[in-house]
């Protein structure tokens, strides 16, 4: 058996994807623990064929204790991705605190009594709410406004619980604005990302409510994965973390980013109404102390990037 063995609750979803290449490279051997309700299963199986049987997928259901831990034992690291979506969790909140609570309870509490190294869990920029200033910072009042996100915030409280109670050594990612190769269109709040590449595609130009004041820290997908391996092996644990970029990229300046990106020959339309300008910008001070991490790529590259793939972008998730 390798002497790394992730335990990778959501393994076959978006992030985990672009996760799953880095922890390969660095010699990790990875369960996948996925019930595969949004899993992306041809992606999944490339990568059991092509890891020489260092990938292996468990299609179970973290609400389901029993499973859980039985496919723990024998893990030294843990991931937590499961999750559903913003805009689910406010159609359903029974269903969303349900996965979010009972689901992460089974995954902290089994990964404690294995006594792993280290637990890493995707928490959500949506933690703060509708921030009173910018840059975010970790210690800044949390407001989550979602069961998806209330449940977010309540899971870092439980993590500090099986810290203090078990010795449990976790970290807590609060992800900014995630896009990238690969990603859903439903996203939430990436999906301006999809709707304006659509419209340039078909030669129409952006319609932009407001003035377009409203930014996103958009952070690409490879630096959000990195970040995720980064936290797993730091010498340093036990701390809620923001990952972004710090910079905050308003919807009018995404517009120009992504025309330019197409390369077509329209200017953003405005859509004159008044619009709740909120705004989003990650400190990122932690994640460069803590964890000696940095975004490597830009917002402009990213982007271009993006619109460079072969296949039309689907953007997605939560
Ligand atoms: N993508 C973003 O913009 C973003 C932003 C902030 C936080 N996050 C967080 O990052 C994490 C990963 O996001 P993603 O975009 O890769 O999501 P995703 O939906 O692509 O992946 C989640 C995976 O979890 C699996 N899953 C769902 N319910 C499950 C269950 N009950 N048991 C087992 N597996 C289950 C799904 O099948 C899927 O493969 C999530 O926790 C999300 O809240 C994402």
């Amino acid at each position: 058996m390798s002497e790394k063995r992730v335990f990778f609750a959501g393994g076959a979803g978006f992030i985990a994807s672009h996760t799953i290449p880095i922890l390969l490279e660095r010699g990790y051997s990875i369960r996948i623990f996925d019930n595969m309700r949004r899993g992306d299963r041809a992606r999944t199986e490339r990568f059991i064929a092509e890891s020489g049987g260092r990938v292996e997928l468990v299609e179970k259901d973290v609400t389901n204790g029993g499973p859980v831990r039985e496919h723990m034992a024998g893990c030294t690291h843990v991931i937590h991705f499961p999750t559903m979506s913003i805009n689910k969790s406010v159609a359903d909140p029974h269903e969303s605190v349900y996965l979010n609570m009972i689901g992460s309870n089974n995954v902290f509490a089994a990964a404690a009594d294995e006594g792993v190294r280290r637990l890493v869990f995707a928490s959500t920029a949506s933690v703060y709410g509708n921030p009173a200033k910018l840059p975010m910072h970790e210690d800044d009042e949390l407001a989550p406004l979602t069961p998806y996100c209330i449940s977010k915030r309540a899971c870092e409280d439980l993590l500090g619980f099986y810290q203090r109670e078990r010795g449990l050594s976790w970290n807590a990612l609060r992800f900014f604005n995630v896009y990238g190769p690969g990603q859903r269109v439903e996203a939430y709040y990436t999906s301006v990302i999809n709707h304006f590449l659509q419209r340039l595609r078909a030669g129409e130009p952006p319609v932009i409510d407001g003035k377009g004041e409203q930014s996103m820290d958009f952070v690409h997908v490879h630096d959000i994965a990195r970040a995720v391996v980064a936290a797993l092996e730091s010498e340093r644990g036990c701390s809620p973390i923001n990952i972004g970029t710090g910079v905050d990229t308003s919807v009018a300046t995404l517009a120009t980013l992504l025309i330019d990106a197409v390369g077509v020959d329209v200017e953003p339309r405005f859509n004159p109404r008044d619009v709740l300008v909120a705004r989003r910008a990650a400190d990122i001070g932690r994640a460069r102390e803590m964890l000696g991490w940095e975004p490597t790529i830009t917002v402009e590259q990213g982007m271009a990037d993006l619109v460079a793939a072969t296949e039309p972008v689907a953007v997605g998730s939560v």
